[in-house]
């Protein structure tokens, strides 16, 4: 028996929350670390430092069991590769799927296979794939390079394939649109969403729109037919904008076109050939919205403000989203009276080298005696 039946209180994950909503079926084994249920935190010092009416929430996707939004896509890529019959799974990954995938293969006991760049992930996420048992290729090359030989074992290995280029990913991370919807009880003005491979902006597109009653012209889940069998009730009437922001070293969808080399220190997002570009595009063509890109020194100092001012720590790609919104209000792209939320999509623990080198001097060293403490407090106060 399922070990969570006895306890109807418990929470026991995203697929149970939105099952009605979600490609699984009465008898689904379930492979679920009660992922989702994430905290949508109301950013009211952020705000008042626009000097502006506005009303921002983050969408805290680092407070999933493998510390990234990863995990909602996770939970359905393994349950349906498991029920599907693989033994095996395989990412690219700048580090957080990767993460994500080692556990819940480790959940469902499955081989997991993670390919990862060379030196440009982020200490916190390699440790997470390594001690949860996954077998890590480290290859001399770039997300991109990765993303490319995975798609090559599709038909060289016996292993399922569980990048966001596999639908059932999109779907479980759809699942956060609902959340912030469920939350507010309505849809939010403007959503602010960093981008990468670019399926999670895809997947809340789906998300928002599917709450709206409204099929994505793209059709952009993989399931959506015009006898899709999922309920597409109208309960909220209204979609977001959508506003996807890059790091500038590596910012395709502002060049438009792929980036041989991409560069950013938020290696999350230090992608040059996204995988999901034309449903991004979509979102961001249908909801009126934009994409734009920052320069990693506003993605640190934004970093810096959530963390120093609201006590929020998100990995650098997170904070791209804050830093992306601040400079839209500034530039008056967002207006007054709007209702922003913001997706931060990782912990900042993951990444705790960057988060060190950009608080220089922050440790006050002392002799072991209360005079020197005492000083360093009145002299700090
Ligand atoms: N933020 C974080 C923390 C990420 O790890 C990623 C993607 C993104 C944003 C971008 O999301 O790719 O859906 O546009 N990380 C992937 C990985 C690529 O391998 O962990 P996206």
């Amino acid at each position: 028996m399922n070990s969570t039946a006895s306890y109807p209180n418990l929470y026991s994950g995203l697929i149970e929350r939105y099952r009605a909503r979600l490609p699984v079926v009465p008898d689904t084994r379930i492979i679920t670390l009660s992922e989702g249920n994430t905290p949508l935190i109301p950013l009211d010092n952020v705000a008042r430092a626009t000097g502006r009416d506005v009303k921002i929430f983050a969408k805290f996707e680092g407070l999933n069991p493998t510390g990234s939004f990863k995990d909602r896509g996770m939970t359905m890529a393994v349950t349906q590769a498991v029920g599907g019959g693989s033994r095996a799974i395989i990412c690219a990954s700048t580090g957080n799927t990767s993460a994500s995938a080692a556990a819940y293969a480790a959940r469902a006991g499955i081989r997991c296979f993670v390919l990862i760049p060379e030196g440009k992930i982020a200490l916190g996420k390699l440790a997470q794939a390594m001690i949860e048992g996954s077998v890590v290729i480290q290859i001399k090359g770039n997300f991109d390079d990765g993303m490319r030989i995975v798609k090559d074992m599709a038909d060289a290995a016996p292993v399922a394939i569980v990048n966001s280029i596999n639908p059932y990913r999109l779907q479980g991370q759809k699942t956060a649109a609902f959340e912030i919807v469920d939350a507010l009880d309505r849809a939010p003005d403007y959503h602010c969403i960093p981008v990468g491979n670019a399926g999670n902006i895809s997947a809340y597109w789906v998300g928002f729109s599917e709450y709206a009653g409204i099929r994505p012209k793209t059709a952009a889940c993989g399931f959506c037919t015009d006898t899709c069998a999922y309920p597409f009730p109208a309960v909220v009437p209204t979609r977001p904008v959508m506003v996807g922001y890059q790091a500038a070293g590596a910012a395709p969808f502002i060049a438009g076109h792929p980036i041989e080399f991409p560069e950013t220190i938020a290696t999350a997002i230090r992608i040059g050939n996204p995988q999901s570009w034309d449903l991004a595009w979509a979102a961001v063509r249908e909801s009126d919205g934009w994409f734009d890109s920052l320069s990693d020194d506003e993605i640190l100092t934004a970093q810096r403000l959530l963390a120093e001012t609201e006590g929020v720590f998100c990995e650098p790609a997170s904070a791209i989203a804050v830093a992306g919104l601040l400079r839209d209000i500034d530039r008056g792209k967002i207006p007054d009276g709007s209702l922003i939320t913001c997706t931060l999509t990782g912990h900042g623990l993951k990444d705790p080298d960057t988060a060190i080198k950009q608080s220089p001097g922050s440790v006050l060293e002392v002799p072991a005696n209360s005079d020197a403490v005492k000083r360093a407090i009145l002299d700090n106060l």
